[in-house]
């Protein structure tokens, strides 16, 4: 499929984050009802009125739709043909409390490659996306990674796994380490903003553990379309799982590489 005949797709996956957009501005303005999915994994019924909305708009364009969506169908195989992935509310303990980091993500895959990906924050009216091979944009602006090419002058963002009590792998040491030794490391709440703020130059690189594809698939489009690079921890490929994501300008992706290996 060229760039050209994926537009009707990109359209409508615009179409669909705005929806998504404006239920999460107006249920601002009322009472969160906050629901447990596990100890740190909440669900309000934003996220779910949101999902519905998403998915009503992509199956009204293409009926015959797969979906990867995060509170209907998350054991979706994303690898095999043509797949939509969904995070209508990425960010969902920050919404819940009112701390202004969310967005809606929608990806677009066929046999394992991400096509093209959205990713709209309705609180700033920032919407990023990027199709293979034709770039990466902010509100319609193209962007690029950052031109930092020292780790010590760097900012970075990573997160925490839901199953951090439960699981030994916290990435609490890594944070830790990177702290010392860079400008900075942001935990914003919203793997898919720091992923965008990587692609347009707000971050020098990001990196997270045991997240799920709908959190980083489009996010990692934009960064490598606006010239980073994207990979697994170790600098060999990224799989689009989750599992393990790091994502940087480029200039700096080796030596942070080496960095996190040195103080897992
Ligand atoms: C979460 C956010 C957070 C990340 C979590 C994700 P959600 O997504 O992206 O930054 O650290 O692991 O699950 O649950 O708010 O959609
Ligand atoms: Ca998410
Ligand atoms: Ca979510």
């Amino acid at each position: 499929m060229s760039p050209d005949d994926l537009q009707p797709a990109l359209d409508t996956a615009r179409r669909a984050v705005a929806a998504a957009g404006r239920i999460q501005l107006a249920g601002l303005e009322s009472e969160r009802r906050v629901m447990h999915k596990s100890r740190f994994d909440l669900l309000t019924e934003v996220d779910q009125r949101c999902e519905e909305a998403v998915l009503g708009i992509l199956r009204e364009a293409y009926p015959q739709a797969v979906f990867l969506a995060e509170e209907s169908s998350p054991g979706t195989d994303r690898d095999q043909g043509e797949v939509w992935l969904v995070d209508p509310l990425d960010g969902t303990t920050n919404y819940a409390r009112g701390y202004p980091a969310w967005c809606t993500t929608v990806a677009l895959r066929r046999d394992g490659e991400t096509l093209l990906g959205v990713v709209y924050d309705a609180l700033r009216d920032e919407r990023f996306e990027a199709v293979r091979g034709r770039g990466a944009s902010l509100n319609g602006k193209p962007i690029r990674v950052s031109r930092t090419a020292e780790l010590g002058r760097s900012l970075l963002a990573t997160g925490f796994p839901y199953d951090r009590c439960e699981q030994p792998e916290t990435n609490l040491e890594r944070f830790s380490a990177l702290t010392m030794r860079t400008q900075g490391v942001r935990r914003g709440g919203s793997a898919s903003l720091d992923l965008c703020y990587t692609a347009c130059g707000r971050l020098d690189g990001y990196w997270e553990l045991r997240i799920f594809p709908w959190d980083v698939v489009a996010g990692a489009l934009l960064v490598e379309e606006a010239g980073g690079k994207v990979s697994d921890l170790a600098g060999g490929p990224f799989d689009g799982s989750g599992a393990q994501t790091l994502a940087t300008n480029g200039l700096i992706h080796t030596a942070l590489v080496d960095a996190l290996a040195g103080s897992a």
